[in-house]
């Protein structure tokens, strides 16, 4: 893998140090991408071994965590970016990096990370949808949308390095 190096400013982003991924606090820093590589307001995945991790260029830095919705694992390198909320391709969830926390609830509905429960989504000026029977109704309720996890990042020499656990 050829990185390109680069001059830019480009810094890690501050998280919550309690939402650091488990097994990353004595975790080797690897190269993963040029700076050059990840302008600012882009995001990309890379992917080591069986790790797809997302990396995301913001106003606030470089985070990198991830390239699983917290809420059912859709890749969200392909979803959108807006400042520092990136919006999940598959049912409109969308994560605040700087937090770590739900901006918008998925339209399946479910329970947030500390448990408060959401119906399905449905319009303003619509009744809620009544709880649908059935077990895929019933996972979809009992589904938690995690908070987002961090790995730490260092710049060094123009290449973003990222804390990984080992294998
Ligand atoms: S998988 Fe991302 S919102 Fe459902």
């Amino acid at each position: 893998m050829r990185l390109m190096r680069s001059t830019s400013s480009a810094a890690p982003a501050a998280f919550p140090p309690r939402l650091q991924a488990i097994g990353t606090t004595d975790a080797p820093y690897r190269p993963l991408l040029g700076v050059a590589e990840l302008p600012d307001g882009t995001m990309r995945r890379v992917t080591v071994g069986e790790l797809d991790v997302l990396l995301v260029n913001t106003e606030r830095g470089i985070f990198a965590t991830d390239d699983r919705c917290p809420h059912m694992s859709a890749p969200l390198s392909i979803g959108e970016l807006d400042g520092c909320i990136v919006g999940c391709p598959l049912h409109e969830g969308r994560f605040d990096l700087v937090s770590g926390d739900t901006a918008q609830m998925p339209t399946t509905g479910g329970l947030e990370a500390d448990g408060a429960y959401h119906p399905v989504w449905s319009p303003p000026d619509k009744e809620p949808k009544p709880d649908a029977p059935g077990v895929k109704a019933e996972a979809r309720r009992l589904t938690r949308v995690r908070r987002i996890r961090y790995y730490p990042v260092r710049i060094r020499d123009g290449i973003i390095e990222v804390a990984i656990p080992r294998e």
